[in-house]
């Protein structure tokens, strides 16, 4: 494994069927050229990630959408122009260019254009798109720094490119629109009222629609047992919990609980700011050995909805997870 800035490194290296890591505004992606099956094929045997779990295609710009997508409706063009670059995927019918092992055979393909400065330098001079998920073990809480990528996936990654932290810090919102009314998969870095500006109201995924590993309650977990409530029962689940019990809250909830009697975790007051230090939390909080992290649900507008969606699944049932 190397580490750098080097794009051209970085083309090569996906050039002869290699992974490298790279970063985008919302999480690290763990990047192969989505037309090589057998280049795929290498980050579901890294990540250890069921092979019919679906990947996302990252391209350089809108305009490559035909390439990658067929029967588009003008909805997705809209929201797509509208939104990319940006923290969004769009689910379409998927066009020949995208290997089959990159949609795990499905006749779908989620597409999104990053706005990262480095993403886009990568997607320009590599030409064709890059299957990516986030760059950590399957189950694992997703990476927003080179160091978390270094730090899970080691070795097994041929390059490293190193953006520094990620600005979104949760992952992409997936609306799938392949289907003739809009789905909403997974809330994410683009908030809900954006999408539906475009889209008009967004079902929400029903048994109809296709598995993903986002969507396994367990997915998204540290290793600390996670319990997410509103912020005025943390109190009650302090008093309840046994072990090292840290607390993870907005800075001003604090206020609130002078005398709280576990370790305190800050998080920005904004929600863009929640979701921006989130992952980051709770692999310090995993690193610092505690046992329990009671975090404080946030209101469900903006990036709220993310934020309490990764919350809610770290905190769910752990037999999913591999
Ligand atoms: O922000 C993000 O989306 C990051 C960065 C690297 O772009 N990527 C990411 O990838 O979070 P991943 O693989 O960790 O999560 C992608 C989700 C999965 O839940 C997958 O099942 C779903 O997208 N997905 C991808 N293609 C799909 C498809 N054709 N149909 C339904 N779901 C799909
Ligand atoms: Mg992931």
């Amino acid at each position: 494994m190397e580490r750098g800035t080097d794009i051209a490194r970085a083309v090569a290296v996906l050039r002869r069927g290699g992974l490298v890591a790279f970063p985008t505004e919302t999480v690290y992606g763990l990047g192969a050229d989505a037309s090589r099956d057998d280049a795929v094929a290498r980050i579901f045997a890294v990540k250890g990630r069921p092979r019919a779990h679906p990947l996302i295609v990252h391209l350089a710009e809108g305009a490559h959408l035909d390439d990658w997508a067929i029967e588009i409706p003008d909805v997705a063009r809209r929201l797509a122009a509208a939104a990319w670059p940006g923290p969004l995927t769009i689910i379409l019918k998927r066009g020949p260019r995208v290997a089959l092992a990159t949609t795990g055979g499905a006749d779908t393909v989620g597409l999104r254009v990053p706005a990262h400065p480095v993403a886009q330098a990568l997607l320009r001079a590599f030409g064709g798109g890059i299957a990516a998920p986030s760059a950590n073990r399957f189950g694992a809480v997703s990476p927003t720094t080179a160091e978390h990528v270094v730090a899970d996936l080691g070795e097994d990654v041929d390059y490293v490119l190193d953006g520094g932290a990620c600005e979104v810090g949760v992952e992409s919102t997936i609306v799938d629109l392949s289907r003739g009314r809009a789905v909403l998969l997974r809330p994410g870095g683009l908030a809900r009222a954006a999408i539906e500006a475009i889209t008009g109201p967004l079902a929400v995924a029903d048994v109809a629609a296709p598995a993903a590993p986002g969507t396994l309650a367990s997915h998204y977990a540290p290793r600390a047992q996670v319990i997410a409530v509103a912020p005025a029962d943390v109190p009650r689940e302090v008093a309840a919990a046994r072990g090292r019990v840290a607390v993870l809250a907005p800075a001003s909830a604090f206020l609130a609980w002078p005398e709280l009697g576990a370790i305190a975790h800050h998080l920005p007051d904004d929600v863009a700011g929640m979701a921006r230090e989130l992952y980051a939390a709770l692999r310090d909080l995993d690193a610092s050995g505690v046992d329990v992290v009671i975090a404080a649900l946030p209101p469900a507008a903006g990036l709220g909805e993310a934020v309490g969606d990764r919350l809610l699944r770290a905190a769910g049932p752990r037999k999913n997870e591999t």
